[in-house]
């Protein structure tokens, strides 16, 4: 896969990007990134990206201008197009299903935004798919384009280690909220791990793993556990 950002803030990106699992996804090959500074296609002497609302109003806007310039230079970088999204809280909620789908894309284009919004000329144009990560406000795209790209990178095959891979299928859409874990020590501050984990019976683990996770969905998460794909359990 291929991932292309269009950001006013690369600086963002730079330890997220260097770290960890989307580190060696990049060194094995498996993903691709850029990072690209729309402030590079502004074309006044300020490098003036945004500007006031027409019709009035409080904030700027995003203009056009250095953002189809900045996409422009970005989508010659490869020759397929593959999907273009645009980062704003007006957008779909993103979610694991979302991620699934954006996983089997062999390009994704995101555009991170500042201010108050985009001229409206941008999505439409770009052809651009406004996505959000959820209700709730943030200074800009960029932290939710990480958020996106962490969720499906970690979703293509050979990101994660083996042991790992099968675990997104547990929660999301139709699934359980994981059951709790312990390690050693056996006894920490007075706490101690359940006897059952203990026990080597591995009839009677299954079972109490499957006990907690439901009481855990219930409790933490009624709206998953009212909503859970009951032809998926197990
Ligand atoms: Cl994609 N952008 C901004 N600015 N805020 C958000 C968001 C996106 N998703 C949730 N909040």
């Amino acid at each position: 896969m291929r991932i292309d950002i269009l950001t006013l803030f690369p600086e963002m990106f730079e330890s997220p990007l260097n770290t960890s699992i989307l580190k060696r996804a990049q060194e094995q090959g498996i993903v691709a990134v850029t990072v690209t500074n729309i402030r590079d296609f502004a074309t006044d002497k300020y490098r003036k990206v945004d500007d006031k609302p027409y019709g009035g109003g409080p904030g700027m806007v995003m203009m056009p201008g250095p953002v189809f310039d900045c996409f422009a230079h970005v989508e010659k970088l490869a020759p397929h197009r593959g999907r273009v999204i645009l980062l704003t809280p007006q957008g779909q909620r993103f979610g694991q299903a979302k991620a699934r789908e954006l996983a089997g894309q062999s390009r994704l284009i995101l555009i991170a935004g500042r201010y108050e919004g985009f001229d409206e000329r941008i999505r439409i144009g770009l052809g651009a798919e406004p996505i959000s990560i959820g209700d709730y406000v943030l200074n800009g795209g960029e932290l939710p384009a990480l958020v996106i790209i962490e969720a499906v990178v970690r979703l293509l095959p050979g990101a994660l280690g083996d042991e790992e891979s099968a675990k997104e299928e547990s929660f999301s859409d139709g699934g359980l909220l994981e059951y709790p874990q312990y390690t050693r020590p056996e006894v920490f501050r007075g706490m101690k791990v359940p006897e059952v984990l203990l026990s080597g019976d591995h009839g009677r683990i299954a079972q109490w793993r499957r006990a907690q996770a439901v009481e855990r969905t219930k409790n933490w998460r009624p709206d998953l556990f009212e909503a859970r794909d009951h032809e998926r359990e197990n």
